[in-house]
C-alpha cells in the first residue's frame, strides 16, 4: 500500500470524457434495430472502435461484418446498419443492388466532411485529406471524391504530393474528424506552402468531441505523473488522446498509456504516480472509467476530482428507420 506515508493518491478526471453523441447514436441505433427487426441485425465493421461495445452487442444479437458480401440475402433483406465512420457511396450502391434493408448510423459530423468532399470535388478542386490510411472513416470521404481526393498523413506526405496534381485546378484542405488539432494544423501548414491558396481545412473538421477530450486531457496531463487514456487501440480518437497527453506535461511530460480496461494497468506504471490523470476516447463506455477508478481504489485510498474544460450538449436525431 502506497498510501501510508503519503496520504491519498489523487484521481483527476477529465471531463469532457467517453462517448461523444455520435457515438451514443450509433449504439442506439443498433440497439433500436434489435428491438425493432429482431435479430439478428448486421452491422458494417465495428459499429465503433471499442472492443467491449462490440462484444456487448454481440452478445444482444449483432452480427459484425467487414464486408457486405458477408451479409446474407433473406427474404426482404437483411437489416444491416452502416457504422459511425461512414462508407463510400460505392458501398452504398451494393447495399442497393443487394436489396439490403439499411440503417445508417454515420455520425452526423463525419457526414458533413463527406457533403465537403462532394462539394469541393464537385469544383473541380484537388482536394486533399489530411488523416489515416486504412481507416474507415478515410476511406469513406475519399470514395466521394474519386480523381479528385489524395490522402496526406503528415507533412512528408503532403511534400511527396506531385505539384503537377494540382495543375490548372484549386485545392482544398479537408481533415479526418478525430485527429489532434496542432498536429493536423502543422499538416494542413504544409498543405498552404506546397499549394500556395489552398482553402481549409474548417476549424470544426475535427469534431467539437474530439476537440474538447483533448483539452480535457491537456489539463489533466499538466497536474499528472501518469495518464490513463480507456479506449481500444484501433480508436483514432484514443490514440490521439494518449499522443496529445503524453505532450502535454508541465515539466517532462507525463507518462500516457492506453489501455482497454482496468486489466490493462501495470503496477509499475503506477510508482511515483501521485496524480494519476484518467480519461476515455468518444468510443468507450464510462462505465470502463468507474471499473478502472475502481481497481485503483483496491490499490490505496483516492481523492477522485473531476476536472471539467467545458459543458457539452450535442445531441443528434436518430434515422427514420428506429425513430420512436
Ligand atoms: Fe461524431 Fe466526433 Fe463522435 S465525428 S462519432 S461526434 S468523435
Amino acid at each position: 500500500r502506497w498510501a501510508a506515508a503519503t496520504g491519498p493518491r489523487r484521481v483527476l478526471l477529465a471531463s469532457p470524457r467517453s462517448f461523444c453523441a455520435g457515438v451514443d447514436r450509433a449504439i442506439e441505433i443498433v440497439e433500436r434495430a434489435l428491438v425493432r427487426f429482431g435479430p439478428p441485425v448486421y452491422v458494417r465493421k465495428q459499429i465503433v472502435h471499442n472492443a467491449h461495445v462490440v462484444r456487448d452487442l454481440e452478445r444482444r444479437g449483432a452480427v459484425f461484418v467487414d464486408d457486405l458480401a458477408e451479409v446474407p440475402d433473406l427474404p426482404g433483406g437483411a437489416v444491416t446498419v452502416f457504422s459511425a465512420h461512414g462508407v463510400s457511396p460505392a458501398v452504398r450502391e451494393e447495399a442497393g443492388r443487394r436489396g439490403l434493408r439499411v440503417v445508417d448510423a454515420t455520425c452526423p459530423l463525419v457526414a458533413k466532411v463527406h457533403a465537403e468532399a462532394r462539394r469541393f470535388a464537385a469544383r473541380g478542386d484537388l482536394v486533399v485529406l489530411i488523416g489515416h490510411a486504412g481507416h474507415e472513416e478515410v476511406e469513406g470521404v475519399l470514395g466521394e471524391m474519386p480523381g479528385a481526393g489524395v490522402l496526406a498523413e503528415d507533412e512528408a506526405g503532403v511534400e511527396a504530393l506531385p505539384a503537377s496534381l494540382a495543375e490548372g485546378r484549386g485545392v482544398a484542405c479537408l481533415t479526418q474528424t478525430t485527429l489532434a488539432a496542432d498536429e493536423a494544423e502543422e499538416v494542413a501548414a504544409a498543405v498552404r506552402r506546397r499549394f500556395p491558396g489552398a482553402e481549409g481545412p474548417r476549424d470544426d473538421d475535427i469534431c467539437y468531441a474530439t476537440t474538447n477530450r483533448q483539452r480535457a486531457v491537456r489539463a489533466v496531463a499538466a497536474e499528472a505523473q501518469l495518464v490513463l487514456v480507456v479506449g481500444s487501440a484501433n480508436s483514432s480518437n484514443a490514440r490521439r488522446l494518449t499522443e496529445v497527453a503524453a505532450r502535454s506535461g508541465r515539466d517532462g511530460t507525463p507518462l500516457a498509456r492506453l489501455v482497454d480496461g482496468p486489466g490493462d494497468i501495470a503496477l509499475e506504471w503506477l510508482r511515483g504516480a501521485r496524480t494519476v490523470g484518467l480519461t476515455a476516447s468518444a468510443s468507450t463506455p464510462a462505465s470502463l472509467v468507474d471499473a478502472v477508478v475502481a481497481a485503483l481504489g483496491g490499490l490505496g485510498p483516492l481523492e477522485v476530482e473531476e476536472q471539467r474544460v467545458t459543458e457539452e450538449n450535442v445531441e443528434f436525431t436518430l434515422p427514420k428507420e428506429v425513430r420512436p
